[in-house]
C-alpha cells in the first residue's frame, strides 16, 4: 500500500468495482511485459509459481481447479502445467483476453470466464475439486463472507480451497515519515529511510473502502496510469476464517510466513527466491499467511 493516499469514503460496491476494474484493465498490458511477471520465462517453461504455494498447493494431477481473479491467467497456467484442468476467472476484460492469448502461445489447454466474482457460482455452472486465489486478491473485495460463500459454491463435496494472501497486520504498516501525514489524514509518498509502523486500520467496517491514489502499479514498471484511483478493502484474519467457516468450510491448514510476493515496504529486500523479506538482523514480522479449508 505505499504510494498512495488514504482516505474514507461512501460509495456503493458498484462503483467501487468500475473503478477497479478501470484500473486493473489498464495495467494488464504493463503486467505482461513486466520482468515482474516472468511471462517470457514461464513461455520457456520454468515453473513461475513462487516457492510458497509451490510447496502448499499439492498434488493437482487430474484435478478440476478454479483459480478466482486469476489477473492475465499466468498462475493460471502454471497450475495445468502441474495437471490440473483448470478455468480462471477475473473481471478485466483486458486480463482475460490477455489470459487467452497466453495460454494459445502456451499451447496449453485452459478456459478463461470474464466476471465479478460475486457472481462466479451463476456464470460458471461446474464445480470443481479445488479452488484456488493468492496474493492480491481479497483486498478487491467488499464483502468478505459473501466471497467465503462463493469459495464453497464452487466446490465440490470433499473440494479444497487453498488461500495464499499478503497478511493483513502488515497490511496495515507502512513505512512513512510523519511529513507525509496531512491535516485530514491522507498520506503521501513511502519515506524508504523511515521506520515502519501504523498506517492503514485493521478494524474497519464491513464494505467501507479505503481510497487509494497511484499512479504507479506494484510492479515497479514506471509509467503514469490514467486511472490512479482504487478502492481496497480491509479483512482481518478473523474476519476471513469466521467467512469461510460460517460459510461451511473446515480449516485443515494455516501458516504465516515472512516473506510476501511483492515489496510491500521499500525495506524489503529481494531474496534469491524471488521473494521480499525484512533485512537480515531486523525483527521478523508475518508478511503474508496461506490456508487450506475443506468443503463437506
Ligand atoms: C493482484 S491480481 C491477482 C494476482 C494473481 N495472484 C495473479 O495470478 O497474478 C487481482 C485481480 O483481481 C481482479 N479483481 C478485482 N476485483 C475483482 C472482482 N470483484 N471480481 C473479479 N475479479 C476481480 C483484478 O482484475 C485482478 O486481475
Amino acid at each position: 500500500m505505499s504510494d498512495s493516499k488514504m482516505s474514507a469514503t461512501k460509495l456503493t460496491h458498484d462503483e467501487s468495482f468500475a473503478l477497479n476494474q478501470a484500473r486493473w484493465d489498464e495495467v494488464v498490458a504493463i503486467h505482461v511485459a513486466s520482468p515482474f511477471y516472468r511471462v517470457k520465462e514461464f513461455l520457456a517453461g520454468d515453473d513461475i509459481l513462487l516457492p510458497i504455494e509451490s510447496r502448499e498447493v499439492g498434488d493437482l494431477r487430474g484435478k478440476s481447479l478454479i483459480h478466482l481473479q486469476c489477473h492475465f491467467g499466468l498462475d493460471t497456467l502454471a497450475l495445468a502445467r502441474r495437471g490440473a484442468q483448470v478455468t480462471g476467472l477475473d473481471f478485466s476484460t483486458r486480463a482475460v483476453a490477455a489470459a487467452r492469448d497466453l495460454a494459445r502461445e502456451a499451447g496449453i489447454d485452459a478456459r478463461f470466464v470474464e466476471g465479478n466474482l460475486y457472481d462466479a457460482p451463476s456464470l460458471i455452472a461446474e464445480r470443481f475439486d479445488r479452488a484456488y486465489v493468492t496474493w492480491g486478491a481479497i483486498n478487491w473485495l467488499p464483502d468478505i463472507k459473501g466471497w467465503a460463500r462463493v469459495v464453497a459454491a464452487m466446490l465440490k463435496p470433499g473440494g479444497e480451497f487453498y488461500l495464499l494472501e499478503g497478511h493483513p497486520f502488515a497490511l496495515a504498516l507502512d513505512q512513512l515519515g510523519s511529513e507525509t501525514i496531512a491535516a485530514d489524514g491522507a498520506i503521501g509518498q513511502s519515506d524508504p529511510t523511515a521506520p515502519l509502523r501504523p498506517a492503514f486500520p485493521y478494524f474497519r467496517p464491513e464494505g467501507e473502502p479505503l481510497v487509494f491514489d497511484a499512479a504507479e502499479t506494484y510492479t515497479g514498471d514506471g509509467g503514469t496510469l490514467a486511472n490512479t484511483r482504487t478502492h481496497e478493502f480491509v479483512h482481518g484474519i478473523a474476519d476471513i476464517l469466521t467467512a469461510l467457516i460460517e460459510a461451511g468450510l473446515t480449516l485443515t491448514m494455516f501458516h504465516e510466513h515472512d516473506a510476501c510476493a511483492w515489496a510491500m515496504w521499500p525495506l524489503l529486500v529481494e531474496d534469491a527466491d524471488r521473494m521480499y523479506r525484512l533485512p537480515k538482523g531486523a525483527a521478523n514480522l508475518p508478511l503474508s499467511f496461506s490456508l487450506k479449508a475443506r468443503k463437506g
